[in-house]
């Protein structure tokens, strides 16, 4: 596998092609104004959309899914990825758990939990050793969706958990002392490959790697996946790179194409058909406590990650999504997984 990539071309170069949208500065294609904008509206055009998108019957898995969103780099979409990706599986009806490994808090904010020091947190957990059922939190919005926050106080778990037994597995024994059902556990990691993230790659069964579609995608990667190695082989067998994911998508750049079929070259099967669009949507929805799919359940954004958690609920059952879909037919939207061969 090679850590790195030589992507050549302008950055910015046009191309024609299909598009996600029409011209302008966001390349999403968002939902027109509610006809009714009280909460009550939002709540009926979300039921309605989380309706028509989330495809009742869609598998569970038989055991909880364990996926550790990972890329020691710095806003490629992680803890986007982590929260929209949770709320979509919990909207297709399963029992999802966030895991908020970053001290920055992220997750936990885009979820509208709150995570002022006092709050008992993912800290407690792996440093005091409380129990994780302590910590858990009902998001408000998403029913079957749940959240372990962190706090500040995680800053400084890098350099205590040195000192502590079982230093790379605290993480993995709370998990496994969780008695709630669930069906899926995402632990959004913090951008860098220290302790924090040994101990969701020890917990986890599988990692999802977020790249975007940018120059240097693929730089640093090698490293993640040499650590996904050691991990394998020393601490957790079970530990495999299950799903690529491409963010912040603009099909408007011959960049993206490119960068995507690096990707899928490098990656072949692991790589979602799913990429996620560049959107206003998306970005915002955080600084309203929220999810793209509360936030607006009918945007680009919102679709897309729908479609990506159906896909990863259906790798999961073994079913492929291609055959899935020429069963039903273009029921989904194409745009959906444009720039993808
Ligand atoms: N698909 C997207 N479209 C637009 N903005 C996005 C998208 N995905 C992420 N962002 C924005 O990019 C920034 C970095 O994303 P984030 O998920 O916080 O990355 P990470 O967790 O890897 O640091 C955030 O401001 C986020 O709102
Ligand atoms: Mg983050």
């Amino acid at each position: 596998m090679r850590s790195d990539a030589n992507i050549a071309g302008p950055m910015t170069d046009p191309v024609p092609g299909p598009r996600t949208e029409s011209t302008g500065e966001d390349v999403s294609r968002e939902t027109p104004p509610p006809m009714d904008d009280t909460p009550i509206g939002r709540a009926a055009q979300l039921a309605v959309e989380a309706l028509g998108r989330a495809g009742e019957g869609l598998p569970r898995p038989e055991q909880t899914r364990i996926i550790v969103v990972a890329n020691q780099k710095g806003g490629v979409g992680k803890t986007t990825t982590t929260v929209n990706l949770a709320a979509s599986l919990a909207l297709h009806g399963s029992r999802v758990l966030v895991v908020d490994l970053d001290p920055q808090g992220n997750a936990s904010t885009a979820l509208g939990i709150d995570h002022h020091a006092e709050v008992p947190s993912i800290y407690d957990v792996l440093v005091e050793s409380k129990p994780l059922s302590e910590v858990v939190q009902p998001v408000v919005d998403v029913e079957g969706l749940f959240c372990a926050p962190a706090t500040i106080d995680l800053a400084g778990a890098e350099i205590e958990l040195v000192s502590l037994v079982a230093r790379e597995s605290r993480l993995q024994r709370a998990i496994q002392a969780y008695e709630q059902p669930l069906d899926y556990i995402l632990i959004d990691c913090p951008p860098s490959l220290g302790l924090l993230t040994v101990n969701a790659l020890v917990a986890g069964q599988e990692v999802l790697i977020p790249i975007q579609c940018e120059y240097y995608a693929l730089e640093g990667l090698g490293q993640l996946l040499r650590n996904v190695d050691l991990v394998r082989g020393h601490l957790n067998p079970t530990l495999h790179v299950s799903t690529i994911l491409l963010t912040m998508y603009d099909g408007r750049t011959r960049l993206a194409s490119q960068v995507a079929e690096e990707v899928r070259t490098h990656f072949g099967d692991e790589v979602l058909r799913t990429s996620i669009p560049r959107s206003v949507r998306i970005s915002e929805a955080p600084s309203y406590g929220q999810t793209v799919l509360t936030y607006d359940p009918g945007s680009s954004g919102a679709l897309s990650y729908l479609e990506a958690a159906r896909e990863i609920a259906l790798k999961g059952v073994g079913v492929s999504y291609d055959a899935l879909h020429a069963h039903i037919g273009a029921q989904s939207n194409p745009n959906m997984v444009e720039g993808i061969q």
